[in-house]
């Protein structure tokens, strides 16, 4: 795991944009088509609004980029404030220039929830398997909304969400007792066949999950400890949620080491 220690939020954002950025850049460069895995919550609002300042800038264009989110509620319709449907709308879909039909959520609005799954779980392989994976964590380790006990080998299914994922979501909605009590989710599994992946935290709130992520073992109590068996995974972090990290020192090292080599370690598969 490569794992990168940045002085703020707002700095985290722009090193996940820098990665967006090239990522999509280097796939329109080599004609070849581009599978981002998207996320929501709080952490990436800062990544959005960096994406829709470069394309303004046309720094990037999303023409041809395909794009797979993590997760939807499950029981809040699609255009519902707190679906992720309309928050993807909002903080990126609407601003830039995606293709008719090139971002995909898990529909859990009036259909079968076990054949939808699948069918997620089909549409991604169609598309040849995601590019680059963004994620968030939640403060039980939870990646995607994989709660603590989810298989590692768990593909896209619905799952219930912990009181603790409610609780801290709650902050979203007028009231607690709307936090819908279920996901439409990609599973671990899922989350570990994408080529690369990013997670990104922030926050004191974040740093216990961040330890057992990075640091622990790969366990189903922190389903996020499973990126450990991607080989291609960055972890960014801002000071706070780096905080309880043993090996900070070896961390920051190891950057200004790839620094001052000019070493770029994150492979983008251009085949
Ligand atoms: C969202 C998702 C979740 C969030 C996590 C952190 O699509 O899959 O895993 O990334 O709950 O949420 P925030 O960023 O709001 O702290």
């Amino acid at each position: 795991m490569r794992v990168v220690i940045l002085p703020s939020p707002d700095d985290v954002a722009e090193f996940a944009a820098n990665v967006v950025t090239a990522v999509v850049n280097t796939k329109a460069k080599a004609n070849k088509s581009c599978v981002l895995g998207l996320a929501t919550g709080g952490t990436p609002m800062g990544l959005y609004r960096q994406l829709v300042d470069r394309y303004t800038r046309r720094e990037i264009s999303f023409r041809g980029v395909t794009t797979f989110n993590l997760d939807e509620y499950v029981g809040v319709p699609p255009e519902h404030v707190q679906s992720y449907h309309y928050y993807m709308q909002d903080a990126l879909f609407k601003h830039v220039d995606f293709d008719s039909n090139a971002n995909h959520i898990p529909k859990t609005w009036n259909c079968d929830l076990t054949e939808s799954a699948q069918a997620y779980e089909r549409a991604i392989k169609e598309h040849g398997g995601i590019d680059l994976q963004i994620l968030g964590i939640g403060t039980d380790g939870h990646i995607g909304f994989n709660e603590v006990g989810s298989s590692l080998g768990s593909r896209t299914r619905l799952k219930t969400l912990t009181r603790r994922t409610r609780l801290d979501n709650a902050r979203f909605f007028s009231i607690a007792e709307e936090v819908p009590r279920m996901a439409l989710t990609m599973g671990i599994a899922t989350i570990l066949e994408s080529r690369a992946i990013l997670l990104m935290a922030t926050g004191i709130s974040k740093a216990s999950a961040i330890a057992g992520c990075v640091e622990g073992p790969v366990s189903s109590n922190n389903p996020s400890s499973a990126l450990q068996l991607n080989p291609n995974v960055t972890i960014v972090l801002d000071e706070e949620a780096a905080s309880l990290l043993k090996h900070h020192e070896y961390y920051r090292d190891s950057e200004s080491v790839l620094h001052s080599l000019s070493v770029n370690s994150m492979k983008i598969e251009c085949s």
